[in-house]
This record gives structure tokens, C-alpha cells and sequence, in this order.
């Protein structure tokens, strides 16, 4: 009794201190808690006016703010989480200060780009969370003496290519064919488009990068050092901080390039599992200059009404002209019957309007169009083939895909300059051995949880029947066709296990030495989602590092920048 009540004023002093402590960092940040706070933090980062960056809940444009780069209708309901604010930035201190000021009152932030993450992890969360709205980064700056480009995070794919066709008709860059699509996710997790098999990844031309890390600090590629410049190729951005820019390399364009499609049908006695069967022979040997995309599709049947068939289209570029692409297919892909009537020559920059399916007068400038008026309900998951699937295989998977409706594939061929990238090279794996990847994809329009339900279920059914035709241990997967039924990790623990589940699916033998930089650079996993690269296990999550390898890369990178501000400082004393 006397023992306890001499005790009592310092156990409930330290009580009260440990109650404070854990209200303090236990109380759910709430969107009014949260905006003042953070906005007086923003303005300690830099001399300009922050109140026009910041949008709280109350503020009558968050909706549309929130909803301008959401282009998957499924997260864009009431029930969606919302964040707690949405922060614009329009120069570099904003986005630093974003950092800090979000690590300070200890609240998840997302990082938005183009808005294109399948799953839309970069605008929704489980738990409290702030976006960082990257869209006014979006200046390019194209070089043609040196053929490089710097390209904001913000920028969109069209925007890349619109620019660098003002400067030059003969320099293109190799990534998706969706003119949308943001820099900042698309590049950050590998990028393939239509000359893949010539110029590889997106990726495989980054020259440099400007990113913000976890202390608020910027670095270029020589600054991050050698790990981090890898990781952010192909790793997912995300996971490591906020990417300012790229600078890549521009790739030679012939000045005519040739489209082409054609269609063929199951139930017009057309041999679609013939032309599958020989497409696979075909399409990821070939040429280079050649990319064959193959989409199957069930449809309705123009032969018998009511039922269901598979339709097997071939959409093609290929770098040179239609004489040249005609002569090789009727020697190597009969079964196409390609002729001369099926190809339009063009230039490339018409050949990315083409594959964007505008309308073929129109010009250029339509590649610069933000503002879409709307966009489906999707789903999406892939797969890699690394033999060819039989005929056998062929027909009992067109049997199961009428069977369920809706979901269709699309095949993309693989090989050329994909076969000859190491696969370590960059975080992105999936290199030689794979013939082609397939994408899972169905498209719906009704609003509502049952329907939604329905087609998921129905893409997650077909991708448990291809099992036998597709990679395996791991069964591999792309990261930026983000798909969270392969796997996610809860927040607020190290889960190493967790995320080694869908780590090695992405990113294979490469999982590791992305775990080993993310320990290093981030050790409090600050920059963390649903599918971020986590902490090593061993690893003391208090956050004083106990890797060497973490020590000396912190080491070199205060090193750096004290050498570097250093040298500024003297700059400015001399002059
Ligand atoms: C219609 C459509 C077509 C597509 N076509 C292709 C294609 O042809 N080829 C292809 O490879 N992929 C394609 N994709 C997939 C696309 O590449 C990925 O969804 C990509 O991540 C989108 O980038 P974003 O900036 O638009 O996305 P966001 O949703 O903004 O971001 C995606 C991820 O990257 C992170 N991120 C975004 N910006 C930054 C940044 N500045 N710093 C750090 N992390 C960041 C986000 O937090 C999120 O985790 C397509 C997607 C759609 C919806
Ligand atoms: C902002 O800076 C002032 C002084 O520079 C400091 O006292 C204050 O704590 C800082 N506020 C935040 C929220 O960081
Ligand atoms: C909404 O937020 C923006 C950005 O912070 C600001 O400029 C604007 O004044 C706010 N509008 C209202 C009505 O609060
Ligand atoms: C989101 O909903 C708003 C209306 O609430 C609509 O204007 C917008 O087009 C929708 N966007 C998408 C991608 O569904
Ligand atoms: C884009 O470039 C313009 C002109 O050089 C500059 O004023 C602006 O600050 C740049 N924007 C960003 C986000 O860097
Ligand atoms: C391809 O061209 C031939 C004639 O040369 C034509 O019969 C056929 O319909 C064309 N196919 C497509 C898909 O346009
Ligand atoms: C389908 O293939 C068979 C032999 O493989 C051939 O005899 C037939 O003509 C083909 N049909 C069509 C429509 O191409
Ligand atoms: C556009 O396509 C139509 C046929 O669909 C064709 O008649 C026309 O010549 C094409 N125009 C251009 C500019 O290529
Ligand atoms: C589910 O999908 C099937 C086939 O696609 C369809 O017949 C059924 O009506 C759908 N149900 C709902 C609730 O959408």
C-alpha cells in the first residue's frame, strides 16, 4: 500500500505519458484533423503560397480533383475510401514537403500519376491516407541532338509521343499504346508497347531519374546510387519514393511504318485454332520490327443466333513497309492470308493514334487529350507461355471461355530484343524463355457489387483454368497489370511473407535485391501499399538499420549530398 502510493505519482506520470503517447498516434487522423496540421508543416518546406495545393473533403472541387485521373470505373463509387486530402503539387518543395509533412503526422500517402493502376492503388487505401496528385509534372523536354528526353512523372504516354514528334519524324520511344497512361506508374513498372520486340521495355531506355526519397530528399542517378536507379526501373516507384522524372533515350522510327488487322472467326468455318496454333510459331520468332498482338474474344455468333464464338483478331506494326511485312507473313504465317488491301503504311505517330482507336483523320494533337468523360468497370490479370499451348489445350480453352461469357485475352509475343536483356538486368524478370503474355481482361458497364462480383469471378475462374498452360514456381505475373488476387500485404507490420507471396510472382530470382534496396533506403516502410516491396525480416523495424548494406548506402548518400551542397555553397561564394 505505502509501496504503491510513493510509487504512484511517477507510474501515472509515465501513464499518463505512454496514454498520450498512444492517443496521440492511435487517434485516426480524420479530414479535419488532418488539413491544418499538415497545411502549417507544407508551408515550413517552402516560401510560396500552399494553400492552393491542398484540397480538403469540404472543399467543392475535391470530387472532381479526385475523380480527374480515376480510370477505372469500379473505384469511383460512394463506398469507395476517399483520401483525407488531395495535395497538387506544382514545384519540387511542394512534393518534399509532402514527404515530411505526411511522415510527421504519420498518415499514408499515395502517389498518383496517369490514374491507370488496375486495382486503383494509387488513389484508395484501407486506412487514412493523403494522395500526392503528381498531374502538373508534366513538362517534356526533348533533345534531338542527343535523342534523349526528360519527362516529368505526370506527363502522360501521348504527351511523350506528340513531343518528340514536334522535333523530330524520325525518333519515337517504346511504351503502351493507351495515350493516357502516366509516366510515373507506367515507367516505374517496366512499360512495354508495340515495339517491344525491337526496342524491349520502356525500361530498357531510362538514362536517369529524379527522385524525392523518404527524408525528403532529391537525388538523380548518380546521387541514389546504382541499387535504388535499378529498383525504380521496374520495381514500382511506389515502394521507394516520389519519381519526379525520367530522362530516356529516344529510339530510331522509320519514317513509314505499316498497320494491319484481321479477323477471323470460330463459327464462320474459319480456322482460328489453326491461326493460333501457327501464331504461336510465328509471332515471337519473327522479325523484330514485328509485333503481332493477338486478342480472343468470345462474341455473339453471326452464323447461329443466340450463341456464343471465339473471334481471333491480329493487330500488327511493324517498322518498314506493307510490301516488305507482306512478303514475310505469306512465307511464314500463311494461315493470316495477308494481303496488301489488309495494310495501311503511315508514320508512327499515326500508327499511335491507329493503335489507340481514334478515328483515322485524326490529327496528332487528339494524343494530348486528359479529359476522358468516362471509363468501364475492368479487371484485368496475366499470365506467362513459355511453351506453346496444344491444339487440344487451345479448344478446350475456347470451350471454357464461351462457357463463361465475357473474359477475353490478349496475347502479346515476346522474344526479339526481349530475349536479349538479361533478366536481371532490371526488376523486371520475364525475359528469354517466355513466348508471349497473356492479359485477362473483361469490360462492363453496369454499376452495382453483384455484377461486378459476376466478372470477376468469371476472369479469376478462366486464369484457375489456364493453370496448366502458363508458367509455373512461380507462376509468374506483370506488375503493372496490378492484380490483387495474387497477393497483398496488410499494413502497419514488416510482412516479408507476405510480400515474397506476390514479389516473386512480379519480379521472380529479382524479388531479393529489391527487398535488400527497400530495407536500405526505406527502412520505416513510409512508401508502402497493398503491393510494396516490404523490409527484410530481419530487419528492427524501429527503424534504426541494422544492415551494413543499409549504413553504407546512407553513408554515400549524405555523403553526396553534403558534397553537393558544398560545392553549391562555394558556387555561390565565388560568384
Ligand atoms: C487503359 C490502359 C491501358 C494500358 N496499356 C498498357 C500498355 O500498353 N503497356 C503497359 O505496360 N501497361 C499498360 N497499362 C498499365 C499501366 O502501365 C499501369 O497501370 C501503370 O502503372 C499506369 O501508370 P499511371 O501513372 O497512369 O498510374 P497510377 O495509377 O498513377 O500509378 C500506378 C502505380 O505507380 C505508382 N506511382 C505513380 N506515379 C508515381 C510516382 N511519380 N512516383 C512513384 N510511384 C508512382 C502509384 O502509386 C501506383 O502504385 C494500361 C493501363 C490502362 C488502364
Ligand atoms: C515549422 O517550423 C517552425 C519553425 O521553423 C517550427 O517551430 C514548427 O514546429 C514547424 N512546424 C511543423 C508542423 O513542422
Ligand atoms: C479549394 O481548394 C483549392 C486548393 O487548395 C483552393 O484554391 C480553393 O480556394 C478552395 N475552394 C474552396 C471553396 O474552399
Ligand atoms: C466518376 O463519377 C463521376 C460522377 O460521379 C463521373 O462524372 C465520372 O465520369 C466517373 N469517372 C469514372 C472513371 O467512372
Ligand atoms: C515546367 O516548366 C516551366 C517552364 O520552364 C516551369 O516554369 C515549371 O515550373 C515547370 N514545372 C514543373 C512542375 O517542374
Ligand atoms: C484482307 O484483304 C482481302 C482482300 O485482299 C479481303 O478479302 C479481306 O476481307 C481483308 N481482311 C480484312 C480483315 O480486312
Ligand atoms: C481449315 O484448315 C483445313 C486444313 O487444315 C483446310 O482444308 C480448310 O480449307 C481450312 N479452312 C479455312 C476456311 O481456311
Ligand atoms: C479512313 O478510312 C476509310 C475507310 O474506313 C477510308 O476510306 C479513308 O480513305 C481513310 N482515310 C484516311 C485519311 O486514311
Ligand atoms: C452474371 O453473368 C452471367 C453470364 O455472363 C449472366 O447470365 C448473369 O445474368 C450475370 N448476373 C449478374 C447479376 O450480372
Amino acid at each position: 500500500m505505502e509501496k504503491s502510493s510513493f510509487l504512484a505519482p511517477g507510474i501515472s506520470l509515465f501513464l499518463l505519458l505512454l496514454l498520450f503517447n498512444v492517443s496521440a498516434s492511435v487517434a485516426a487522423p480524420t479530414a479535419e484533423s488532418v488539413y491544418t496540421p499538415f497545411l502549417q508543416c507544407l508551408r515550413n518546406y517552402t516560401s510560396e503560397q500552399v494553400s492552393n495545393i491542398v484540397f480538403a473533403q469540404t472543399n467543392s472541387s475535391f470530387s472532381s480533383v479526385l475523380q480527374a485521373y480515376i480510370r477505372n470505373a469500379r473505384f469511383n463509387t460512394t463506398s469507395t475510401p476517399k483520401p483525407l486530402l488531395v495535395v497538387t503539387p506544382t514545384r519540387e518543395p511542394h512534393v518534399q514537403g509532402a514527404v515530411i509533412c505526411a511522415k510527421n503526422i504519420n498518415i499514408q500517402l499515395k502517389i498518383r500519376s496517369g490514374g491507370h493502376d488496375y486495382e486503383g492503388i494509387s488513389y484508395i487505401s484501407d486506412q487514412p491516407f493523403i494522395i500526392l496528385d503528381m498531374f502538373h509534372f508534366r513538362n517534356i523536354t526533348v533533345d534531338v541532338r542527343n535523342e534523349v528526353a526528360v519527362v516529368q512523372a505526370g506527363a502522360t504516354l501521348g504527351e511523350v509521343y506528340y513531343r518528340i514528334w514536334e522535333k523530330s519524324k524520325v525518333l519515337g520511344f517504346p511504351a503502351g499504346v493507351c495515350p493516357t497512361v502516366g509516366v510515373g506508374g507506367h515507367l516505374s513498372g517496366g512499360g512495354y508497347g508495340n515495339m517491344l520486340r525491337k526496342h524491349g521495355l520502356s525500361v530498357d531506355h531510362v538514362v536517369d531519374a529524379k527522385i524525392v526519397d523518404v527524408k525528403g530528399w532529391i537525388f538523380d542517378k548518380e546521387g541514389m546510387g546504382e541499387d535504388l536507379f535499378w529498383a525504380i526501373r521496374g520495381g514500382g516507384g511506389a515502394s521507394y519514393g516520389v519519381i519526379l522524372s525520367y530522362t530516356v533515350k529516344l529510339v530510331a522510327v522509320p519514317e513509314v511504318v505499316t498497320v494491319f488487322r484481321v479477323m477471323k472467326s470460330l463459327d464462320q468455318n474459319e480456322n482460328v485454332t489453326e491461326l493460333v496454333l501457327q501464331w504461336q510459331q510465328v509471332a515471337p520468332h519473327t522479325d523484330d520490327r514485328l509485333f503481332m498482338r493477338l486478342l480472343l474474344q468470345p462474341v455473339s455468333s453471326k452464323v447461329v443466333k443466340g450463341q456464343r464464338t471465339i473471334r481471333a483478331t491480329v493487330m500488327a506494326l511493324f517498322l518498314g513497309g506493307a510490301g516488305e511485312v507482306v512478303t514475310l507473313l505469306e512465307k511464314e504465317f500463311p494461315l493470316l492470308g495477308l494481303s496488301k488491301d489488309n495494310c495501311t503504311e503511315m508514320s508512327w505517330i499515326d500508327s499511335m493514334l491507329w493503335w489507340g482507336n481514334f478515328d483515322n483523320t485524326t490529327k496528332p494533337d487528339a494524343l494530348l487529350e486528359r479529359d476522358l468523360n468516362s471509363a468501364s468497370f475492368l479487371k484485368r490479370k496475366s499470365d506467362y507461355v513459355q511453351k506453346p499451348i496444344s491444339k487440344d489445350g487451345l479448344e478446350e480453352i475456347w470451350e471454357k471461355m464461351v462457357e463463361l461469357g465475357k473474359t477475353g485475352f490478349v496475347f502479346n509475343p515476346y522474344g526479339g530484343k526481349m530475349s536479349e536483356v538479361a533478366s536481371d538486368a532490371t526488376p523486371f524478370p520475364h525475359r528469354l524463355g517466355n513466348l508471349f503474355k497473356i492479359q485477362y481482361s473483361v469490360n462492363w458497364d453496369e454499376p452495382g457489387v453483384d455484377v461486378e462480383n459476376n466478372f470477376t469471378s468469371q476472369a479469376r475462374e478462366l486464369y484457375s483454368y489456364m493453370t496448366p498452360f502458363v508458367s509455373n514456381s512461380p507462376r509468374s505475373a506483370f506488375l503493372n497489370y496490378r492484380d490483387l488476387d495474387i497477393g497483398t500485404n496488410s499494413f502497419g507490420k514488416n510482412s516479408y511473407e507476405e510480400g515474397r507471396v506476390y514479389g516473386v510472382k512480379y519480379f521472380n530470382d529479382n524479388f531479393e535485391r529489391l527487398v535488400k534496396i527497400k530495407t536500405a533506403v526505406d527502412p520505416e516502410n513510409f512508401f508502402r501499399n497493398e503491393q510494396s516491396i516490404p523490409i527484410h525480416p530481419g530487419h528492427d523495424s524501429t527503424g534504426a538499420s541494422n544492415s551494413g548494406a543499409a549504413k553504407l548506402l546512407h553513408f554515400s548518400l549524405c555523403w553526396k549530398l553534403t558534397v553537393k551542397v558544398g560545392w553549391l555553397l562555394f558556387l555561390k561564394f565565388i560568384t
